[in-house]
């Protein structure tokens, strides 16, 4: 057993990723009596603030995150912060974090790097330096680790040069979302599916990750990132790794992440020849959601750009379980509603009894956000005595995991991390040849818009994206789901 971690430094402590997501996460932890008694969470940034100020604008973050009877703990969760400023291009400063942590600079700690990607080399050579790194120590990253291929091996490169792989816990905050783990829980705690769980049994699956937001002051990164590097290259092409995975032996990093990457190194490249085909793009212009009148992508920005905040694709899976089993995935900014969700469509019967009733294939509804919900829709007889024979309508059977699960708090995915973080479990965390094959496959699509001359087409905020992305999936004979 891996000893649990008795101190988290967190790098970039006092900056949005922080507020919103790791100290309510913390707090949670803290709250539910999760992390060791003696766990010191401590802060660092460059601000030149001290233990009071942290503390300060931890309280106000969690004011705003937590609420009811819980509030009565934040004082308890603040007494755990410390701060350390930290110049990073500064080895005095590094010195000054070491001397704050003393003694605990020997015993078990982890490392969370949630700034940018461009300080990930001098924090860990600070960290190194200062005997930071050892065998008692991990490292987390926080996407995005690259923008392509070549500059997420810099990044590995520069990580492994003081932390060994096992001692490395790359961030996909996906991973730490109940429903997905539920993924591995249906497929694999149930009998019922996996015969079916392949090219006879399954049609196509569709994953969507559709959000309302903008931009979201984002600029200078999304401009340079677009919605293929955003959010494809990460966190749907891990949801389609566990979705298309072989069963592993156990539930453990090893054993995962090995089936993972099998699959991420099956995916069918697609190039200049297929992306015209294969893959769509666009950008959303101006118009509305919800009744609100929104601004187009390049007012937001201020300029025109051709970045797409819009995909949709195409994907195989090289092996014998899906050969010829399309995989489409869609993603964008100002669609219609946020809803993230996987489809399992599977064949229909292969016969009909039911002379003159349409039959509707049985579909697996994986519903991640807003809501939590599986839900299997099947074919069942509508009650009645018609003389016109069996009627039959597809009906939902629905695991609202609200419901099953009532007693339950709805966590932050982070909370989830940041656990398996401190106790040093990386079985949800990604592993370097996962990054490197999903970049290796976001790289060619990438060259292959390049080469083929593809330009985002515009879609009117609100919508589904370009008409395009509906045509990709109906020339197969599919509709995407909802
Ligand atoms: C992030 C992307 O990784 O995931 C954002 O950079 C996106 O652009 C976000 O909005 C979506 O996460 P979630 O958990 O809200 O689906």
């Amino acid at each position: 057993m891996t000893a649990a971690a008795q101190t988290l430094i967190l790098f970039g402590a006092t900056g949005d990723l922080s507020q919103r997501m790791l100290l309510p996460s913390l707090f949670g932890l803290h709250a539910d009596g999760l992390v060791p008694d003696d766990l010191l969470i401590l802060g660092t940034a460059r601000s030149d603030e001290d233990d009071a100020a942290f503390r300060d604008l931890a309280g106000q973050a969690l004011a705003k995150a937590v609420t009811g009877d819980r509030r009565a703990l934040i004082p308890g969760f603040l007494d755990r912060l410390r701060y350390v400023p930290l110049d990073l291009h500064d080895a005095r400063s590094f010195a000054g974090l070491a001397t704050a942590l003393g003694d605990r600079a020997r015993r078990p700690l982890a490392a969370f790097l949630s700034t940018a990607p461009a300080l990930f080399r001098p924090a860990i050579g600070g960290l190194a330096a200062h005997g930071l790194a050892g065998d008692n120590a991990r490292l987390a990253l926080e996407k995005p680790l690259g923008h392509d291929l070549a500059s997420s091996q810099a990044i590995n490169d520069a990580v492994a040069a003081a932390f060994p792989e096992d001692r490395i816990f790359r961030i996909d905050h996906y991973l730490g979302k109940e429903t997905v783990q539920n993924l591995i829980a249906l497929r694999f705690a149930n009998s019922l599916f996996e015969p079916l769980w392949n090219a006879g049994g399954i049609d196509h699956v569709q994953i969507s990750v559709a959000e309302t937001v903008g931009l979201e002051g984002r600029v200078g990164f999304y401009d340079d990132a677009g919605a293929l590097r955003d959010m494809v290259q990460n966190h749907m092409l891990q949801l389609l790794a566990l979705v298309a995975m072989e069963p592993p032996a156990r539930f453990d990093a090893a054993a995962v992440r090995d089936e993972k990457v099998k699959v991420l190194r099956s995916l069918r490249p697609i190039d200049a020849a297929s992306a015209p085909g294969d893959s769509v793009i666009g950008q959303y212009r101006a118009g509305a959601i919800g009744g609100q009148a929104v601004a187009g992508y390049a007012d937001e920005l201020g300029r025109p750009s051709a970045t797409e905040t819009f995909v949709a694709i195409r994907a195989h899976v090289d092996n014998w379980r899906w050969r010829g089993v399309p995989f489409y995935l869609r993603t964008g900014k100002r669609l219609p509603d946020r809803r993230t969700e996987i489809v399992i469509q599977f064949r229909g019967v292969p016969h009909s009894i039911f002379e003159g009733q349409p039959l509707k294939p049985n579909k697996l509804v994986i519903l991640l956000q807003p809501d939590e919900n599986i839900r299997l829709l099947v074919m069942a007889k509508q009650p009645g005595l018609g003389g016109e024979g069996i009627v039959l309508r597809e009906i939902p059977l629905d695991i609202a995991l609200r419901d099953a699960f009532a007693g339950a708090r709805r966590r932050i995915a982070y909370e989830r991390l940041l656990l398996d973080l401190i106790e040093g479990d990386p079985t949800l965390f990604v592993r370097r040849d996962e990054v490197e094959a999903q970049w290796r496959w976001i790289d060619a699509i990438r060259a292959g818009w390049a080469a083929a001359r593809m330009t985002p087409a515009l879609y009117p905020a609100g919508s589904w994206g370009p008409p395009a992305a509906m045509a990709l999936a109906e020339r197969n004979g599919a509709m995407w789901h909802g």
